[in-house]
């Protein structure tokens, strides 16, 4: 229906706003957070909630292998390729209510916004949930959109263990949530995902749209490091194989890796596991997590090395063994050209102030990148906080994002 590409069409804000917070009540921590880990039982019933409003509005509902969901609305060619959206609903242990969880359901406001204007589309319009996109429980991050693009073989994401020593295919299974339908899936037409930034720069320019232009590149490895456990009285400073001080000595390490290099370079140890785990014991081992991202790829593979040089230096001053496990390995994305022009243009149209913008965080469009055109519009987060259970997005910039995602797709799927 190439004529109805820009009308005063506009979705049900305070719908979409009930359908967060139902969702948010799923899982729901103190200080009015969410802890929904990929494939615990909090992640089945919040994936139960979101496929009961997919079935209520009529959608075709496909599970593939990994546990992606992905409701198809409308169409009148079938032969046609859907434009697709959505996100994640999988949430960090001390989550807020926004992340993935909006870009899923500002989709399924969408659907309900053209089924009550009873429009008819050319292109079905998908809207999809994918699987462990925090890569918090499992990773790498953005399992389930990899997998579903073609970037990971099941049978390998299927063995991937847990933090917590479960097997993703055993918690898919578990859950209810291994389905029939292939992976690589689908390739959509185009995809766009709309998201909180999580940062805090939209807020501070007061701009209510960003026009996302791609996403840095992520390295994550799982370091392990193995010393002697010993008395913390009797065992001299000088004979310590402390594998306590070396973590310590590598966080630090981490922090200034990513000052020297500066630019858009950070640096996260945010996990550190130490063995015992006592006042008085000098502890044996040490299993800590690196995070390092930067949207230019020659300058992430610079901190990679340095990580590497650190921990040489470390193993030898402190007489421990350091062992590096690569967990997550994703060089930056761009963004295609003319989804990105289409959003701001649509924007633009609807009144709202606008600039582009790179991805700090990780997201599932990155993914669909690899098979089809994607972008993303982001809206502004509060004090730019996220993982954590105060991020908060107002619900006029919830709305307007939702109308951008809205007139971006009925202009893609017009054939
Ligand atoms: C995932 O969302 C990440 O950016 O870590
Ligand atoms: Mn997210
Ligand atoms: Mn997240």
């Amino acid at each position: 229906m190439a004529g109805i590409e820009f009308t005063d069409l506009r979705v049900n804000g305070s719908r979409l706003l009930q359908r967060i917070l139902a969702l948010a009540d799923i899982g729901a921590i103190d200080g009015g957070g969410v802890c929904r880990l990929a494939l615990t039982d909090e992640d089945r019933l919040g994936r139960d909630l979101v496929v009961s409003w997919m079935t209520d509005l009529g959608m075709d509902i496909r599970i593939d292998a990994i546990g992606n969901v992905v409701g198809t609305w409308g169409g009148t060619d079938p032969s046609l390729s859907p434009v697709m959206c959505g996100s994640h609903i999988d949430t960090v242990r001390t989550g807020g209510k926004y992340d993935g969880n909006y870009g899923v359901l500002a989709g399924l406001e969408v659907v309900e916004t053209l089924a009550e204007a009873g429009i008819e589309t050319d292109r079905p319009i998908a809207v999809g949930f994918f699987t462990d996109e925090e890569g918090a429980r499992f990773h790498p991050d953005m399992l389930g959109s990899l997998v579903y693009a073609g970037g990971m073989a099941i049978e390998v994401a299927l063995d991937l263990p847990g933090i917590d020593g479960t097997r993703l295919g055993e918690e898919l299974d578990r859950i209810g949530y291994a389905g029939p339908h292939p992976c690589p899936g689908v390739v959509p037409h185009a995809f766009v995902e709309v998201h909180v930034e999580q940062g805090p720069v939209l807020e501070a320019k007061g701009i209510s749209i960003g026009v996302v232009t791609g996403v840095q590149g992520i390295h994550w490895e799982e370091i392990t490091i193995t010393g002697q456990s010993n008395h913390a009285g009797t065992t001299p400073m000088a004979m310590r194989h402390d594998a306590g001080n070396a973590a310590a000595r590598l966080a630090v390490a981490v922090r200034d890796i990513a000052i020297t290099i500066g630019g858009t370079q950070v640096g996260t140890v945010g996990a550190i596991d130490l063995q015992p785990n006592l006042v008085n014991v000098v502890a044996g081992r040490a299993v800590l997590s690196v995070d390092l991202r930067n949207t230019d790829s020659a300058e992430l593979k610079r901190a990679i090395d340095a990580l590497g040089a650190a921990c040489g230096e470390i193993a030898d001053t402190e007489g421990v063994a350091i062992e590096r496990r690569t967990t997550a390995d994703f060089d930056p994305v761009d963004f295609d050209p003319e989804v990105i022009a289409l959003i701001e243009q649509t924007a633009d149209r609807l009144g709202c102030s606008v600039q582009q913008m790179a991805s700090g965080a990780g997201h599932d469009a990155q993914m669909l990148a690899r098979v089809c055109p994607a972008a993303m519009i982001f809206v502004p987060s509060v004090k730019g906080l996220s993982h954590n259970v105060n991020e908060y997005t107002r619900p006029a910039d919830l709305e307007a994002g939702a109308n951008v995602l809205l007139h971006t797709l009925l202009k893609l799927q017009a054939v």
